[in-house]
Order: structure tokens, then C-alpha cells, then sequence
């Protein structure tokens, strides 16, 4: 058996981490992988009950499971938490928790759904990238004060800060994620004006060498982000730091049409998390209207990455694409001459499409 902790979380965390189980038990109909399920509290949900948004018991079930998946925490609801206390943390602590070192955000831009960019379909028709985000280190990470007094002033600070290690670790892991796609790595800093980006620089370069077969270049995150506007297709996989990765990954994943068809998948040092890149978007929650494709797409990484279930994977993938390009859509994409369906619906036909 394999065990997979769930994670709903907030807001629409729920609907969207039924859904793709749902997919899952279907596919595991099909595949016999052996799936089985056991659901925990994080984020708000979890401060509620346990005056925590991230119990031990979550942490410690995450650590013995084949792979989790997430839903999405956080809402306005929580809004005057303590900084120490508010949902998010629950991400927070479940990446440091499990060592959750490397954060792949693939953007794939369907046919189907080229219309829905806001960039013109020309432009993305045929974007294909993966956002390799460092997840455990950096300014997220680093020391910080919430306020102290300086020359008569209050001030707060966060501190970025990166080791080699920290920057050979995900480097690899990105030039072994070109390998096995297109051989294009770019890697992202800002290395004109930070010292951690020069030493992310430098240790970057030195490991070009050891994958000559793939083609590696640098950008400065400015850059980068006026690149992925106007020429996204130029991009295979782009590596960069925790902050950096942040920002760069939603201007990415809209590219695509809409932020709820983004999967993510964060790899740890031995439990792998699975989360869609949205929010917990607390307005809609409870209403059937999420879009839970963001989350099944992140199982199919599930299946890919923890359980080397790479036909399941697929399947759940190309029948994604089947729904769309047979005119089904949630809200979020709907467009005239398509077909609006809710949550529960459209799960429905992914899985019929199987
Ligand atoms: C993400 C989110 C998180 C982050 C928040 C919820 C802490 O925006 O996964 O990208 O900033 O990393
Ligand atoms: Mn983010």
C-alpha cells in the first residue's frame, strides 16, 4: 500500500483535494497502484481547532507517508492572527518539516486554452516551462526582526542568505530537470546588485561543466519577468531562489490562462508535497465553483515523482486535456461557446475521460 496524506486546508482547499482523490481512486482503479488515504488538518482550519496551524500530528503523518497532497490555506478570516500563527505558517512548516528543498511549477499552455492568456495567442501558443523554485532557504528563511528602533526610527528586516550547498542542490536537480526535457536551463538572480546572487551566479557556473549537454544562461530577475511577458516560449527551465521563484512562478502560471490549472510540486529529502499554486480564494469556497484541475494535475506530479507511476500520471494529464478541448470549463476559463460546469462536474468528466 501507499499512503498519501491529504491535506485540504482552507477555503476552497476541500473541494479542489476531493476532487483530485476522487481522479486518484479512479485511476488507481485502472493502474492497481495501491493508493490509500488518511486526511489531516493545517492552516486556518487547524488554528481553529488546535490553536495551531500546524499540529505535530499533521507534521509527523506528513513524514511517514509514500507522498501528501495539499490544498491551499489562509483567508481574511485569520487576517488579525499573529504573525507566528496564521495559516500560511502551515506551508511554511511543512516545508522546512520535510526538507521540501526544490518547488517545480510546470507551465504548459493548452491549445484549447490559448485565448485565455492575456498575453495574445501567438505568443503562448505552445509555451512549455517548468519554474524550478528553491523552497527551504533564502530571505523566507532567514533571520528577521518585526521591528526594533534605530537612529530614532522603527525598522524591520529579513535577511537573504544562501550557502553553496544550498545553491549546488537545486542547480542540480535543475540541470537534471532540462536534461530530461529540452537541455535549456536559465538561471535566474540578481546578481548587479545582491551578494547572494553572485555567489548563486558563481556556483551555477561551476557546475556547468558537469551538464555540457545542456545550454545554460543567466538572467536578472527584472528581466526575466519583462522576458516571460514578451517572449515566454523561449524559456525550457528557469532555476532561481525562494523570493525570486515566488513572483516569477504567478507571473508564469497566468500566462497559462489562469492560476487554477497550475500544479506544483514541492520534492523533499524524503516525503514529497503536491499542491496547486493558487490560493485558498475563501469568496468562492463552498460554492462548486473552484477549478480543481490545478490539484489534479498536481496528483498526476504525485504519481509521476513519488510513486514512479509515470503511465498513471499521464492518463490523469490527457484526460485533463481531453475535458478542455472538448469545451468543458470552471468558471475561472469559461469563455462563450464553451460549456460551465462546477467542481464536482467537471472532476466527472476528467474521470470519465480516464
Ligand atoms: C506559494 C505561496 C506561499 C509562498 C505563501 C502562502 C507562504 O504564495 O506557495 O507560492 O509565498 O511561498
Ligand atoms: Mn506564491
Amino acid at each position: 500500500m501507499k499512503k498519501i496524506v491529504v491535506i485540504p486546508g482552507d477555503g476552497i482547499g476541500r473541494e479542489i483535494t476531493d476532487g483530485a482523490v476522487e481522479v486518484l481512486k479512479a485511476v488507481d482503479k485502472k493502474f492497481s497502484l495501491g493508493l490509500e488515504y488518511e486526511t489531516h488538518d493545517a492552516g486556518g482550519t487547524a488554528y481553529d481547532k488546535y490553536g495551531e496551524p500546524l499540529p505535530a500530528s499533521t507534521l509527523e503523518a506528513c513524514k511517514k507517508a509514500d507522498a501528501v497532497l495539499f490544498g491551499a490555506v489562509g483567508g481574511t478570516k485569520w487576517d488579525g492572527v499573529d504573525a507566528a500563527h496564521r495559516p500560511e505558517r502551515a506551508i511554511l512548516g511543512l516545508r522546512k518539516g520535510l526538507g521540501l528543498y526544490a518547488n517545480l511549477r510546470p507551465v504548459k499552455v493548452l491549445d484549447a486554452l490559448t485565448d485565455n492568456s492575456p498575453l495574445k495567442a501567438e505568443l503562448v501558443g505552445g509555451v512549455d516551462l517548468v519554474i524550478v523554485r528553491e523552497l527551504v532557504g533564502g530571505i523566507y528563511f532567514g533571520d528577521r526582526c518585526e521591528s526594533e528602533i534605530k537612529d530614532g526610527a522603527e525598522r524591520a528586516w529579513d535577511l537573504e542568505n544562501y550557502s553553496v550547498p544550498e545553491v549546488e542542490r537545486i542547480t542540480r536537480l535543475a540541470f537534471e530537470t532540462a536534461r530530461l526535457r529540452r537541455g535549456k536551463l536559465t538561471s535566474v538572480d540578481k546578481a548587479n546588485v545582491l551578494a547572494t546572487s553572485r555567489l548563486w551566479r558563481r556556483t551555477v557556473e561551476r557546475l556547468r561543466a558537469e551538464y555540457a549537454d545542456v545550454a545554460l544562461n543567466h538572467l536578472y530577475v527584472d528581466n526575466c519577468a519583462m522576458q516571460l511577458a514578451v517572449n515566454p516560449k523561449q524559456f525550457d527551465v528557469i532555476v532561481t531562489g525562494n523570493l525570486f521563484g515566488d513572483i516569477l512562478s504567478d507571473e508564469a502560471a497566468v500566462i497559462g490562462g489562469s492560476i487554477g490549472l497550475m500544479p506544483s510540486a514541492s520534492i523533499g529529502e524524503q516525503t514529497s508535497l503536491y499542491e496547486p499554486i493558487h490560493g485558498s480564494a475563501p469568496d468562492i469556497a463552498g460554492l462548486n465553483v473552484a477549478n480543481p484541475m490545478g490539484t489534479i494535475l498536481s496528483a498526476a506530479m504525485l504519481l509521476r515523482y513519488s510513486l514512479r507511476a509515470e503511465s498513471a500520471a499521464r492518463a490523469i494529464e490527457a484526460a485533463v486535456e481531453r475535458t478542455l478541448a472538448d469545451g468543458y470549463r470552471t468558471a475561472d476559463i469559461y469563455s462563450e461557446g464553451t460549456v460551465k460546469l462546477g467542481t464536482v462536474e467537471i472532476t466527472g468528466k476528467i474521470i470519465e475521460r480516464l
